[in-house]
Parts: C-alpha cells; structure tokens; sequence
C-alpha cells in the first residue's frame, strides 16, 4: 500500500509548484493608457513591486513569470514610464527622486522635471522597489484570456482566488460573492472558506429570456493594484457598477462595462455584479413571503462581499461608488432610498433613469416604476398572475400555486411574456413611494451624486412609424402610440417645435423622440437633482446631457450618422440620434472606433470627470494630476471650461459632455412643466 512509485516520491521532493502570488510583495499593475485602442500595441506596462534587495529583484520578477525591466525598453517608451511614474509620485504611492532596480542596475526619475537617469552598479545593500515587464498584452475584454503565464493568485477573507492579468489590469472574474440562491429567497454572503476559487473566467449570467441560471451570483473585479496580504495601505477607490437591462436581463459580463481600461487610466478598482432578473428577481405576491426586490437584495449583498473583501483587491471599502445604468441607474436611485444599503457607499451615479410624467400613453406606465414604485399588490396585479397562468400554475390555492411555481424550470419562467420586472414597495428595502429628496436627510443616504441622461434617450423607446406617415400629427399619433387627439395636443402646445428636413416621418419622430426624452427621463431627473440641491438631501447632485455618443440601444434600427469623405466610420457632425445606452464608451473607455479625434478627446474627458468623481466624490479632477499623468486633452478642456458645478437652483447648472463639456442650465423646463413635471414637482410634494 505504502510503496512510492518514482514520480510520488519526485513530487513529494519537488519544491511546490510555484504560483504567482501577492505573499511576499505588492503587485502594481501601470500602463499608460490613452485609451486609443488602436494605440494599444505601442504602449507597453510595467510591475511595480516593494522594496527589496537587488538580489532577490530578478527572482521576484521571475515569481510572476516576467523579469527585470530593460534600460532599452524605459527608453524607448521614456514618456509612458515618466507620465505613469509621476502620477504614481503625486498619488503618494512612490517617493519623488525614487530609483527603481531594473536589469543591470537602477533607473532613477528626476524629483523635478521629467528625466532619467541610469545606474549600472547600484548601492550596495539598498533596498528599492523593483519594476518588472509586464508582458501579457491582451488588451481588450474579449481577448482577455488567462493562461499559465499571466495567472496569479491572492488570499481573501480565508479563499484564496486564481485570477490573471492583461494589457490593461489584474482580472478576477466570476467570483461568486453570495451562496446558491433559492427561488424566491433573497441571498446570503458566500460562506465556504478554505477554497481555491477559479476567477478567470465568467461566471453564469442570471436566468432571462434564452440563457443564464439560477446559480449565477457573481462579480467580477478589474484593478491596478494588488496589495500584500492584510495590507491596507494606497487602496483605491472603487467603481461598483451595477447594469441595465429593465430588469429582465443583462450581466456584469458585459464587455461594454469591463473596466480594465478604468483602472489603467484612472487608477481605480472596477468591479461588476449580476443580480437575480426577471420574475426570478422580482417576483412579488401579496400576503406571501415573496415579497420581491430579490434582484436588489442581491445588489446589497454584492455590496457587502464587496466591503469584506475588497481590500484584498487593492480596493478601499469605505470609498464606493456606486453606478447604473438604464434599470441599473433605477438600482442606483433604489439603492439611494434603502435602509439596508445605507452607509454601504459613499457616491451614486445613475445614468439615464427612468420615470414617468404624464400619461400619454407612451410606455411611460412602465419608465414611472422605475422612480415611483409599485405596490405589492400593484406589481402582482400587472405581472404576478399572469406568470401563475402561464405557467399553469393557476390553481386556486395560494400555497399550491407557489410550489407549483418553484418547480418551473427557470429558463421557462423567465421566458414567458409576462414577467415580475419592478421594485416594489416591500417595506424593508424599499419603504417609500419614491426616493425622497425633498427632506434633507429624508430616505437618501447622504453622498454626492450624478444623474443625467443622454440627449435623446427617448429615441430608442418611442416607435418610428414602420410606414411613412402623411403629417406631423399622423407621426406622432404612430411613433408615441397615443390618440389622434393627445398628439394634436402636443402639436398646439408649440413647445416642441417641428424642425423641417423634408423628411416628414422622420422629423415628426423628431417630435415624438423629444416628448419622450422629457417625458420618461429627463424630467424626472432634472426635477430629482434640483430637489435634492434646494433641500439638501445630498451634499452635492451634478447633472449631465451626453451630446456625443455611439450605438446605443437601438429598436428602431436609427443607426449613427451616415459616413461621409473623411469620416468612414460616420460623420459625428451630421445629425443622429444620442441613444439611451449610447453613452457606456464615454464612462467606460471602452470604444473600438473612433469617428474622429474629437471621439477620443471626449472619452478623455468624460473618463476623468467621471474618475475624479470616484476618487473623491466631486467630478472635477485636479489640474496636477492631468498634468503629471500627461492627460493634456482633459486639461485643456477643463482649463478652457472652468469646475462642472453642482446644481444649485432652477437654472441648473448641467455639463453637456463632448469635446470640451461646457455648462449649461437645465433642458426643456416649460416642456416638463407641461408634462406635468415641473421642476417644482418635488417641492409640491409630488404626486
Ligand atoms: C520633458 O520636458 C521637456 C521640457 O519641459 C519636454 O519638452 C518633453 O516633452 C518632456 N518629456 C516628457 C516625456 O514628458
Ligand atoms: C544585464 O542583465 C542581463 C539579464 O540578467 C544579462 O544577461 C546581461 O549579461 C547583463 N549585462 C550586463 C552588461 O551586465
Ligand atoms: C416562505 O413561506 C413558506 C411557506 O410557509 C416556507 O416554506 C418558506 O420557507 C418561507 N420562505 C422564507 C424565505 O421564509
Ligand atoms: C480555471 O477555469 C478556466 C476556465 O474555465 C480553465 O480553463 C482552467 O483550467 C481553470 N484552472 C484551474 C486551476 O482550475
Ligand atoms: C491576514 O489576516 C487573517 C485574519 O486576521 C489571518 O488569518 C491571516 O493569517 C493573515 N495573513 C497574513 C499573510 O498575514
Ligand atoms: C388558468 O389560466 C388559464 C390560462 O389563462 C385559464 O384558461 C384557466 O381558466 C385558469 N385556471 C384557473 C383555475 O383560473
Ligand atoms: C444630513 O446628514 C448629514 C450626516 O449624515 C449631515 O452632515 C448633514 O448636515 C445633514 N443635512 C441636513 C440638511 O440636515
Ligand atoms: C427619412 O429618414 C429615415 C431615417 O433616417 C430614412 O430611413 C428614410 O429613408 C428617410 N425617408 C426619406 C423619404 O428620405
Ligand atoms: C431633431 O431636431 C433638432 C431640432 O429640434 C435638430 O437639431 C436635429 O438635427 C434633429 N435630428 C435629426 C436626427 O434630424
Ligand atoms: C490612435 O492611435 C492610432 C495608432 O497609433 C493613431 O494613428 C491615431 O492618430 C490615434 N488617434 C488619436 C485620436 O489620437
Ligand atoms: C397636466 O395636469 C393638468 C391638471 O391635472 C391637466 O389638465 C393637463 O391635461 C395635464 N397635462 C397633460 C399634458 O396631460
């Protein structure tokens, strides 16, 4: 029994299989990144490490499968390497004057200026930070694979995690932060300790229409800055993102909001969860303990995985934003109001929220759930019954037509036509009809926050007649669903003038896409964050309209601009339609083509707005830090257009985002008070 064949006895003498691991140094991952990906190949990173020896330099670079930096390559990319370690200088993360142990000796930054120099015979005994290559260059999400060359792993909260790194930041992917949830039970922190934990690679999405399961509650973490093990020091603030989809579908997976280039560029730590969609996330019945507000619930759950472990991921805990958008921004204003989220963040930014005005017959019944939310009973009355009689599970027993509900399996569930896609007023989640910004200190937690939306959110909702229309009117009527009367109404009310092309539907969907831009976003949320800067609920409400966008949620096939001579990718300066979704390149950096520089320039911009309201809950970034980071084109802009201002009275102001983002005041006032959405609203007590 106990004989030892060659190879156990070879195994059991080995030393251990070595492993790329934080244990014995920090790992900072610095990449220069001007987010061009077309510019990718020309940039090239580098790994930071803690001080140490010279002797033990090459082998801690060998540790994680590269080696010493070269003289040659500090040379060849001398402006990437002084931008990055400059920051790092301003950040407090590095001393100034610093050297560095490289191959064959030190390179040292000059304390002011921006030169090198290099040393071939070092001090002896010193101890300095090393730089290692970084030579994993998969630069974009869908590339990002792991293999045994770029994998590493790290401990947290008694697992230790397998993930892996590319171009552009460590990865950790498919985390799972709660256990299996049950049907219709909301969720509980991951418990298992004592795992190895494979995060190199995506976890299931949540069950909707055509894919996904039920086991599907995980995160996924994109960050510069991996530190020692129950180290604290240089966290960095964290992004915690939360995606749209009208809760019914959607993932953290989504490639649009991988936030490998958000860390590079900004040095935070990204992280994207899934929650629980469709009737499996917010199914509720009254009388019943399924009360609903499951996909929420697990939204909170991921916030306080996130809390526990973070650190680990070089991520400060006490310093999260959170952001949405579409049904993830509706998260972020839920999430605002809840007691059990209070105190688990510590910024929001919801882009492009919906919420109802009038009733004009658009799906505006379904944009007001998102900021006024149902009842239990409201909420089962539209989706809960309907689901019971699909599944045939419309016996007259309560209790019967549960079990039998339970027992569907859920990819049939989630595909029926009628699902449970609404916060509810549960009572413990959500206790209020709607976030109350009126009473400072009412509902609403008390952070800094940002809404906005895109300048046509309302195009990708209202319909574009599938016939050309005869008139204005007729448009209208076809584009917003709504009675021949309603949109003459529109028409008189001259506050949404008709803006001739020649091109009759198009220019009446023109009309329609405007109303329902007021109507089911804007409105709603310049009314919120005037409210909230009267009233003081938050410390400080900014606002913004995208002017430049590409793509986007796009039902009625509009398409960007047409390409004209010169701009193969379409023309930016002809006019197209800013859609709802349209805007995640600018937040997220994450855009392939660019139309014309001013494209990237933007993205720049809206990225360092955006960052510095992560770091430190106000959107304007220091001058310094552009500068030392070598971000000339934000600076300008910033320079040019003077501090985004917090609302701060009926005038607004807004920043419109493009290339500068300039102020502005509020969009379409007497439009929304038309609508029925005055600003005022709030201040009346709303309705
Ligand atoms: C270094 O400084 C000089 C003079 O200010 C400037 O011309 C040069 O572009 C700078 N180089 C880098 C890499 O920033
Ligand atoms: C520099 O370091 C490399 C890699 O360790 C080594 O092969 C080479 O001989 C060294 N060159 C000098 C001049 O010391
Ligand atoms: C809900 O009630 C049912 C029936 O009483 C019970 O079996 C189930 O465990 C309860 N679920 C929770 C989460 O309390
Ligand atoms: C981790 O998961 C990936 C993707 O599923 C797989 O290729 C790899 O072999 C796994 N690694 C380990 C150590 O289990
Ligand atoms: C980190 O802290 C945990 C909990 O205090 C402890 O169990 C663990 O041994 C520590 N790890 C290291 C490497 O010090
Ligand atoms: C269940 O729903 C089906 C389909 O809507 C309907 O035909 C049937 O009458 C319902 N049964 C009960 C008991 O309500
Ligand atoms: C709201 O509460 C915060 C602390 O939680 C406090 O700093 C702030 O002054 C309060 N605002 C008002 C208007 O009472
Ligand atoms: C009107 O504009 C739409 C949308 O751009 C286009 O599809 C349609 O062909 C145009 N109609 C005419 C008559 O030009
Ligand atoms: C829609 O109308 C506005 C004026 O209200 C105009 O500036 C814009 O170019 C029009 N959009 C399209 C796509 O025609
Ligand atoms: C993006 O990078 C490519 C490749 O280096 C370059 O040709 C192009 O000019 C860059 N675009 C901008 C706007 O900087
Ligand atoms: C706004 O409310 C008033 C008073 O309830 C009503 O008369 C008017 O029709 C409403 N406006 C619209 C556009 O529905």
């Amino acid at each position: 029994m106990a004989r030892f064949g060659i190879l156990q006895l070879l195994v059991l003498f080995l030393p251990p299989v070595w492993a790329a691991s934080n244990s014995k140094t920090s790992l900072t991952l610095v990449f220069q990144n001007n987010l061009n990906a077309s510019d990718d190949a020309n940039h090239v990173g580098f790994i930071l490490l803690d001080l140490m020896d010279q002797r033990d330099a090459a082998g801690a670079c060998a540790a994680i499968g590269e080696s010493l930096v070269s003289r040659t390559s500090i040379q060849t990319h001398q402006a990437d390497f002084v931008h990055s370690f400059s920051y790092l200088v301003y950040a407090g993360t590095v001393h100034p004057g610093q050297s560095y142990y490289i191959q064959n000796g030190t390179v040292t930054m000059a304390e002011a200026g921006n030169g090198t120099t290099f040393q071939s015979v070092p001090a002896p005994g010193r101890e300095l930070p090393v730089l290692c290559t970084q030579s994993s260059n998969q630069d974009q999400p869908g590339t990002a694979v792991a293999t045994k060359s770029n994998e590493l792993t790290i401990s947290s909260g008694g697992n230790t995690y397998i993930g892996f790194r590319n171009q552009k930041s460590f990865r950790f992917l498919g985390i799972p932060y709660a256990d299996p949830p049950q049907r219709f039970v909301y969720s509980t922190l991951y418990t298992p300790t004592g795992k190895t934990i494979n995060a190199t690679a995506y976890g299931s999405v949540c069950a909707q229409a055509g894919s996904g399961s039920e086991d599907c509650l995980f995160l996924n973490i994109q960050t510069p800055y991996l530190p020692k093990p129950n180290s604290t020091a240089r966290l960095r603030p964290v992004m915690f993102w939360i995606h749209g989809g009208g809760f019914l579908n959607g993932a953290g997976s989504d490639p649009a909001s991988d936030g490998g280039n958000l860390a590079s560029r900004e040095d935070i730590v990204v992280v994207t969860i899934n929650y629980r969609v469709s009737t499996l996330g917010f199914l509720a019945i009254p009388g019943t303990n399924i009360t609903g507000n499951y996909g929420i619930a697990d939204q909170i759950t991921a916030l306080e995985w996130t809390i526990k472990n973070i650190a680990s991921f070089g991520g400060d805990p006490s310093q999260i934003t959170i952001i949405g958008e579409s049904a993830g921004a509706g998260s972020v204003r839920t999430l605002l109001g809840s007691l059990p989220a209070k105190g688990k963040f510590q910024g929001a930014i919801a882009m492009s929220n919906l919420g109802g005005g009038v009733d004009l017959g658009l799906t505006r019944d379904y944009a007001t759930t998102y900021s006024s939310y149902l009842t239990v009973a409201a909420s089962y009355a539209r989706a809960g019954q309907n689901i019971f009689a699909a599944a045939g599970c419309n016996q007259t027993d309560l209790a019967a037509q549960i079990a039998c509900l339970k027992q569907v399996p859920a990819l049939t569930l989630v595909g029926y036509s009628s699902a449970a896609a609404y916060v509810v007023q549960d009572g413990y989640y959500v206790n209020t009809e709607e976030l109350d910004v009126v009473n400072a200190n009412g509902s609403a937690a008390y952070v800094p926050v940002i809404f906005g939306v895109t300048a046509n959110d309302g195009a990708s909702f209202a319909t574009y007649p599938s016939t050309p229309v005869a008139n204005e009117a007729a448009g209208i009527e076809a584009s917003l669903g709504i009675s021949a009367s309603a949109a003459q109404a529109i028409i008189d009310s001259g506050l949404f003038p008709y803006y001739d092309t020649g091109n009759v539907t198009l220019d009446a969907f023109n009309v329609s896409q405007r109303v329902a831009t007021d109507n089911e976003f804007r409105c709603v949320d310049q009314a919120t964050v005037y409210a909230a800067a009267r009233s003081g609920a938050f410390p400080a409400a900014y606002f913004y309209q995208m002017e430049r966008t590409i793509a986007g949620y796009d039902p009625n096939h509009l398409g960007g601009p047409p390409a004209t001579p010169g701009f193969p990718a379409g023309n930016p300066h002809l006019p197209y339609f800013r859609l709802h979704g349209s805007d995640m390149p600018w937040v997220f950096g994450n855009l392939g083509t660019l139309r014309e520089p001013a494209d990237l320039f933007s993205i720049q911009l809206t990225t360092a707005y955006f960052g510095a309201f992560v770091k430190q809950g106000d959107p304007n970034p220091a001058a310094a830090a552009l500068r030392v980071r070598g971000y000339d084109t934000a600076l300008e802009a910033i320079d040019a257009t003077g501090p985004w201002d917090p609302v701060s009275g009926v005038d607004g102001p807004i920043r419109l985002m493009d290339y500068p983002a300039v102020a502005s005041g509020f969009i379409d006032l007497p439009q929304c008070a038309w609508l029925n959405y005055s600003i005022s609203y709030y201040l009346d007590g709303g309705s």
